[in-house]
This record gives C-alpha cells, structure tokens and sequence, in this order.
C-alpha cells in the first residue's frame, strides 16, 4: 500500500473514532436534559431549510397549479400527428390536400373522431397517432383542426 494511502487510512480512522466518541458522549449527556433545554437544542440545531411539497399551502408553498386544461387541437397535431399528416408518410391523407380529404370528410365527423381515437385497422393510422397520452376530446380537436385545413 502506497505510504499516503496508509496515512490517509490512519487519519479517517481516527477521525471515525473521534465522531464516535463525540456521539457518545452527546447521547449520555442528553439523558440528563430538561425538556426546556432540549426544545433550546432542538430549535438551535434545527434544519436551515424545510421541504415543501409543491401544493403543501402550510408551509409557504404555492398551491399546486391546476392542470393547464386540454391541449388545442392544433398543439396536439403539431406533436402528435404532423409526422404523418404533413408529409403523406405510410398513405396518411395530407392536411391541406382537399381531395385527399374530401371522401372521409364525408363519412362524418363521428367517424373521424372514432378513426383518431381507435385508429384504421391494417393502416399506419394507430390508435391516437400513437399519443397515448392524448385524451379522446384531444384527439378530436387535433381531427377537428386537421379537417378544418382540408377542406
Ligand atoms: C404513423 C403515422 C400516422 C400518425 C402519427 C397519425 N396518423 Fe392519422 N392516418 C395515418 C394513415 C396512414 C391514415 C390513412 C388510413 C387509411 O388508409 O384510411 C390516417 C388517417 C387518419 C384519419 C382519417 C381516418 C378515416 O377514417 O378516413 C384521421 C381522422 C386521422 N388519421 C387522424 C389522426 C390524428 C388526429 C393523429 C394525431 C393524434 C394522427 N392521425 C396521427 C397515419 C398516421
């Protein structure tokens, strides 16, 4: 073992011991405390910071935000269903192609949205675009905005 190793060795030994000794003889004495003078303790040696949950109001925090609603059709297209319906890719009718649109834009907006939700079977079209994270009335406005450009 290299010479510095050992001493370094030695010195965390010996602080180790140190921290022990201090610990014990901290415990025995606090056998011997008032109450008044463990609360003196206590708040002396309390923790600087205190965590607060976010929505914990009783601790200063603010309340928890409220869920920022639906996202708009619009944004969950542009996350969610852009890769396929801007670019055509795998047969998906592009937005903005009005012929592409015309014969399903005329099976009703029902359809549409059922087709958003559950998919096409056998198409590229899966369930929601594949955004599982989408609500079904997100996925129908995202139908919505896709059909009002495309017709
Ligand atoms: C991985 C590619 C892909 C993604 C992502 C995708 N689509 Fe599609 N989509 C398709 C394809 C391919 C079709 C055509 C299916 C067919 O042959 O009828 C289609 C068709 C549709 C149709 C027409 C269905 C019908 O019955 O005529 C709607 C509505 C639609 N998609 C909505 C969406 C929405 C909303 C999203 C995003 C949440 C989305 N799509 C994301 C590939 C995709």
């Amino acid at each position: 073992m290299p010479a510095e190793l050992v001493q370094d060795l030695a010195v965390m030994t010996r602080i180790a011991f140190s921290l022990v000794a201090l610990v014990l003889a901290f415990s025995a004495a606090a056998v011997d405390l008032t109450d008044a003078q463990r609360a003196e303790i206590e708040e002396r040696i309390h923790p600087v910071g205190e965590v607060c949950l976010q929505g914990d109001t009783d601790c200063g925090g603010a309340a928890a935000s409220v869920a920022s609603g639906p996202r708009s059709g619009e944004d969950v297209y542009n996350s969610a269903c852009m890769a396929c319906h801007a670019t055509g890719a795998g047969g998906a009718p592009v937005v903005g192609d009005i012929a592409a649109w015309a014969d399903r834009i005329a099976k009703g907006t029902e359809a549409l949205h059922l087709a958003g939700v559950n998919g096409v079977p056998g198409t590229g079209m899966i369930a929601k675009g594949g955004c599982m994270s989408c609500s079904d009335e997100e996925i129908h406005a995202a139908v919505d905005y896709m059909v009002a450009g495309s017709q």
